[in-house]
Parts: structure tokens; C-alpha cells; sequence
């Protein structure tokens, strides 16, 4: 199955996943659940925002940092641009956090309200290089527009 079949399947079921639930945290841990196990990442999970900071939130994989401040890291980048970040080599971003030595490449996908506000972001790990491109991207903003209804 190709990554983009992969991800219309993974929609789908999030769709079903997120439909009538109002607890966002809850949301948010199925949500990281599905997209780690459906395609495999080495990480996945979210930070919410909280005034400057992103505060970990629920996800699967390895231990992750507690706080990241805005414009810090991949996810402080993301979103203090409030701009989806695709990192092929996590030693060539200026600023990198590593939570796991075994982290090799990232993408980074804020998560943006009605009102332009960014509540969280979706970060996810890989343990090869250059897993991320233009396909993720476009699914998991997808995914994430989604969601931001769903987690007011
Ligand atoms: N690598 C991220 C930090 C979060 S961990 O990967 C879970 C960053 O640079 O923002």
C-alpha cells in the first residue's frame, strides 16, 4: 500500500475516532495512537500550548521533554511560524532537541484555530532520514484540521 493510501485509511478512521468526543486530551491520545501504529513512526505525539510554552501532551514512543518555549526546537519553530516543519536530517537543524539519540528526521504540524491562534502542535519522529515529504504534510494538516474543531 502506498503512504498515500496509508494516510486515506488513517483519516477515515480518525474521523470515526474523534466524532462525538469532548475531552481533547482524550482525543489527542487515540489520535497519537493511530497515526503511530498505522504508519509505523518511531514517535508521535503532542505539545499544547500554553501562553509561551509548549507542555507535553499524550503520545507514543520513547520519554519526551516536558517544555519547549516558543521558538525553540522543531516544535517552538513551528509554532512561533505557525508553518508545518519537515526536518530530512535532525542534525542539520540549528536548535534541535533530542529526546532520543535514535531520532533521525521530524516533521512538525501546528495546530491552528479559527482565530489564527496555534493550540498545539503534532510531532513526529523517525528513526531513518528523509522520512517526510510532501505527503505527510499534506495528510496530517489534513488530520490536524480536523482535529482543531475537535479540541476547542
Ligand atoms: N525534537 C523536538 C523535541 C521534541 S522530541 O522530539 C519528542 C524539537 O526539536 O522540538
Amino acid at each position: 500500500m502506498s503512504k498515500a493510501e496509508q494516510y486515506k485509511l488513517l483519516v477515515k478512521q480518525i474521523d470515526a475516532l474523534a466524532k462525538d468526543v469532548s475531552n481533547p486530551i482524550s482525543v489527542m491520545a487515540n489520535v497519537s495512537s493511530a497515526i503511530h501504529y498505522t504508519m509505523g513512526f518511531f514517535g508521535t505525539g503532542f505539545y499544547i500550548v500554553h501562553g509561551d510554552t509548549l507542555q507535553l501532551g499524550p503520545f507514543q514512543g520513547n520519554i519526551a521533554c516536558y517544555n519547549i518555549p516558543r521558538g525553540k526546537g522543531v516544535c517552538g519553530t513551528a509554532f512561533e511560524q505557525r508553518e508545518t516543519i519537515i526536518v530530512p536530517d535532525v542534525e542539520k537543524f540549528p536548535g534541535h532537541i533530542a529526546c532520543s539519540s535514535l531520532s533521525r528526521s521530524e516533521i512538525v504540524v501546528p495546530i491552528i484555530d479559527d482565530q489564527h491562534n496555534v493550540k498545539a502542535v503534532l510531532d513526529i519522529d523517525s528513526k531513518e532520514l528523509n522520512t517526510f515529504d510532501e505527503t505527510d504534510k499534506k495528510y496530517l494538516e489534513k488530520i490536524v484540521r480536523f482535529l482543531s474543531s475537535c479540541i476547542d
